[in-house]
């Protein structure tokens, strides 16, 4: 079993997160329930700002926000000092809302709606990274009109393959993610930005993949993006000034990961751009990370509640709890593992292999693919690991299953960050009209 937080334990025959029990969490506030450690995030925040934005001149960590985006969190995250990563207005919005510097925020997206791009500048963000040329036309035109600069970083593909799922992998050649360098189209990209009257040009930014576990992967991208930089001056003229080594940073899931220390990664980021613009006489450009499920992946815990228990002699014993793919579709949509317990049965035997199911109208419904647990019975509160990260996020209201409350706990205390969903809210959005 892995409980990767040391926020979590297993002691009094229960588990415990930053030191409440999880089953007065489920007598509080019901399951499913998605629990989320602060205790966690502020420590992996904390590690973002001490063994990076402290620690060098001219960096900034940034908070991949779409692995968990909610008020709470981007408070948390201006609280550290530290920058988001945004990828659609909506996100940007929040992060408005809970205070966050627009400064701060690095827009993404390889599809900017018009609205978005026009929602986001006259809100203040003015740091986009740029993804296509329909979106520099786009920028070009809102941001002239509204008379703002925006200052951009020119998302580049580096054409290397890292990543967990086929799904996840963002580096290589066949993306829709960014310019590729391949017959100098970025250098165009690049150009058509020099030539624009409202976007400044200062840099490239690289994403290779998320669930990464390779270092190599991230020193060869940058040696790439050194190489980059060389060709924008020698072609183009222009200093690269700012370079985004993107996310992506792997967690374990279970006992078979071996994640990468973020120092190790952050470390051999810097040296490998400080060499290659030393060899050139050049100052270090700004450099950033963007890391999501690195600060939130493990402070995640869904409770559930263990409904039918069904054994199919010689095949599996299929444990249904009551959520799903509605609130977990990391298992279907990149055929992830997951660790787990029974929570009221934390130190008992684990004696069954089992698939932990959901109650979705769907044979891929599957939660925990096997994992081996005490005997399980209708009534047990399961509790899965890891689940900070794209669970909530990703959620869905399929089968018009209530979306379940988000809680933090922290120093023994706990508080709901989001409620649940209530079956008022499932038709809150339906509107009775005539046709016109
Ligand atoms: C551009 C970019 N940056 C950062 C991230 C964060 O990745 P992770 O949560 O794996 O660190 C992603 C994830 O999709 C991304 O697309």
């Amino acid at each position: 079993m892995v409980l990767q937080t040391e926020f979590a334990q297993i002691r009094n025959k229960t588990l415990y997160i930053d030191d409440v029990d999880a089953m007065d969490l489920v007598k509080q506030y019901g399951t499913p329930l998605y629990v989320m450690s602060e205790g966690h995030m502020r420590y992996q925040m904390n590690e973002l700002k001490e063994k990076f934005l402290d620690k060098y001149e001219n960096v900034l960590p940034l908070f991949a926000s779409k692995s968990f985006s909610c008020l709470e969190i981007y408070k948390l995250a201006k609280e550290y000092g530290i920058g988001i990563d945004c990828v659609s207005a909506g996100e940007i919005s929040i992060a408005l809302k809970a205070g966050f510097d627009p400064h701060k925020i690095y827009f993404h997206g390889n599809n900017k709606l018009p609205s978005e791009i026009e929602y986001a500048i006259t809100h203040d963000v003015d740091h986009f990274v740029i993804d296509n040329f329909h979106e520099i036309d786009l920028v070009e035109e809102i941001a002239t009109k509204l008379n703002k600069t925006i200052y951009a970083t020119v998302r580049v593909v580096p054409e290397i393959k890292a990543g967990g799922h086929g799904f996840i992998q963002t580096g290589h050649k066949d993306t829709k993610f960014g310019f590729s360098a391949r017959h100098g189209i970025y250098l165009d990209a690049i150009q058509k930005i020099i030539n624009s009257h409202s976007i400044q040009f200062e840099g490239i930014h690289c994403h290779i993949g998320s669930q990464v576990f390779d270092l190599y992967a991230y020193v060869s991208a940058m040696k790439r993006f050194v190489g980059f930089a060389y060709e924008i001056y020698d072609k183009l003229g222009v200093m690269v000034t700012k370079i985004n080594a993107g996310g992506g940073y792997g967690i374990a899931y279970t006992k078979k990961d071996e994640p990468l220390d973020f120092e190790v990664i952050t470390t051999e980021i810097m040296k490998t751009i400080q060499e290659g613009y030393e060899k050139r006489g050049w100052d270090m450009p700004m450099v950033l990370v963007e890391p999501g499920r690195y600060v939130v992946g493990n402070a995640g815990i869904t409770l559930y509640t263990i409904g039918t228990v069904k054994e199919i002699p010689d095949v599996r014993t299929y444990v249904s709890i009551d959520g799903g793919m509605t609130d977990n579709i990391r298992t279907c949509l990149y055929d992830a593992d997951y660790d787990g317990i029974i929570v009221n049965k934390a130190e008992e035997p684990k004696t069954l292999k089992a698939t932990i199911s959901g109650k979705v109208c769907e044979s891929g419904d599957i939660v925990v693919k096997e994992v081996k647990i005490a005997k399980p019975e209708p009534g047990d509160i399961f509790a899965q690991f890891s689940t900070g990260a794209y669970h909530y996020s990703m959620a869905s209201n399929y089968n018009q299953l209530p979306k379940p409350a988000v809680v933090f706990t922290y120093k023994g205390k706990s508080k709901r960050v989001i409620r649940r969903q209530t079956f008022d809210d499932l038709i809150y959005y339906d509107v009775n009209e005539d046709y016109q």
